[in-house]
């Protein structure tokens, strides 16, 4: 194949890659180990009492993860302050969207089927604006470390729109094919085509997670899979540039299941830890404050790793006095920090955000 990087791959052919066995036999183990990782997770899920602590937690650091591809960089801390009220710097706002960007997509499976469509509203989200499919030339993908031009997608509005139908297709095709593999395909060809102007990076890998949970594999956006994919960036966009430049789809394929398992592992192992931590603090809370023994309390502490005054009162059904009151006393023990964000006061659960930030 005469592939020339500088050059709009208008060629870029439909999937599957024909004449290939998809499916060898490293492949078939490697799809096994990343498959009972999941299996681990979907079953470590269900024993968090309230599993609103990882969705909304896990979005947000892989929204972290995933603007720091975008060299766009804010922290967990910065991006956990600002949660509920969407505000904070530019960086902050930007990665806020792509949690906003990773529920619509969510949403918007459980009424239809993945399409080009979902994949539009995605990209919308992240943007904060209507994204259409490129309609002007002249998009080129640059290797972040070397600067130097990766890839040239295809070009034309139709020609692209034509290959999003054929993406769509085979994203819901009725072959045999290993879910996790048709996810590997899928992303490498999402990508490939790259129909918008920005954001196809983003909009593909919240793309992986809902095709995980249209296969059944996955059951809430709880996988830190980008965090995975961004730690592994050099191998990402090296194995990307060797599917079109050489057509090495398995070792592609390898990668992808691999990061699946990783990131499936890692997120079991961060659940255990969010319960021990969980347990503890509950346990010193309740030596603390009388309000420790409201279920709810409990629970708000473990939603976000920053919580208000106002949203104790409101979900515990008490005034503003004795949700200060609690939170104070629980600042006093030393489980929370108190601080201020503009004007307003935060209570932070340190314990709990270190947990949710390190790697495991
Ligand atoms: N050689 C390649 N062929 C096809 N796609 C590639 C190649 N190298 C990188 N990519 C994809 O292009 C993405 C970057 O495109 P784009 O800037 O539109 O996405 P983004 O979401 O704005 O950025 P990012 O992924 O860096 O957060 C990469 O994340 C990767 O998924
Ligand atoms: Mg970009």
């Amino acid at each position: 194949m005469s592939w020339n990087p500088e050059v709009p791959f208008n060629e870029l052919p439909a999937l599957p890659p024909p004449g290939l066995d998809l499916e060898p036999k490293a492949v078939l183990k490697a799809t096994i180990e990343a498959r009972t990782a999941l299996a681990t997770l979907a079953q470590a899920g269900q024993l968090l009492p309230n599993p609103n602590i990882l969705i909304r937690a896990v979005p947000l650091l892989e929204a972290q993860a995933s603007s720091e591809i975008e060299n766009i960089v804010t922290t967990a801390d910065e991006l956990f302050k600002h949660a509920d009220s969407g505000g904070g710097d530019h960086a902050t706002k930007e990665a806020l969207r792509y949690r906003s960007a990773l529920f619509t997509g969510v949403e918007s499976i459980k009424s239809r089927p993945l399409t080009a469509g979902t994949a539009a509203r995605i990209c919308s989200a992240l943007h904060g604006r209507e994204m259409d499919i490129r309609a002007v030339p002249g998009t080129r993908i640059a290797n972040p470390a070397t600067q130097r031009i990766a890839y040239a997608p295809p070009e034309g509005a139709d020609n692209i729109r034509e290959k999003l139908s054929d993406w769509e297709r085979f994203v819901h095709a009725t072959d045999d094919l290993d879910p996790l593999v048709r996810m590997a395909l899928a992303h490498y060809q999402f990508e490939a085509i790259h129909p918008f102007h920005d954001g196809n990076g983003r909009t593909g890998r919240v793309i992986n997670i809902l095709m995980l949970i249209e296969a059944g594999l996955l059951n809430d956006p709880i996988l830190y899979l980008s965090r995975a994919i961004i730690a592994r960036k050099n191998d990402y966009y090296r194995l990307l540039r060797a599917v079109t430049a050489e057509g090495a789809w398995i070792d592609w394929i390898l990668y992808m299941l691999d990061v699946v398992r990783e990131s499936a592992t890692s997120t079991t192992r961060k659940i255990g830890a969010i319960r021990t931590c969980q347990e503890d603090i509950a346990e010193q809370a309740r030596a603390a404050t009388p309000g420790a023994r409201d279920a709810q309390f409990l629970a708000v502490l473990f939603e976000q790793p920053y919580c208000r005054i106002n949203t104790v009162a409101e979900r515990c059904e008490v005034s503003r006095q004795t949700a200060s009151l609690w939170l104070h006393a629980l600042v006093e023990a030393g489980l929370l920090s108190d601080a201020k964000v503009g004007r307003e006061l935060l209570f932070v659960n340190d314990e709990f955000l270190s947990v949710l930030t390190r790697p495991e």
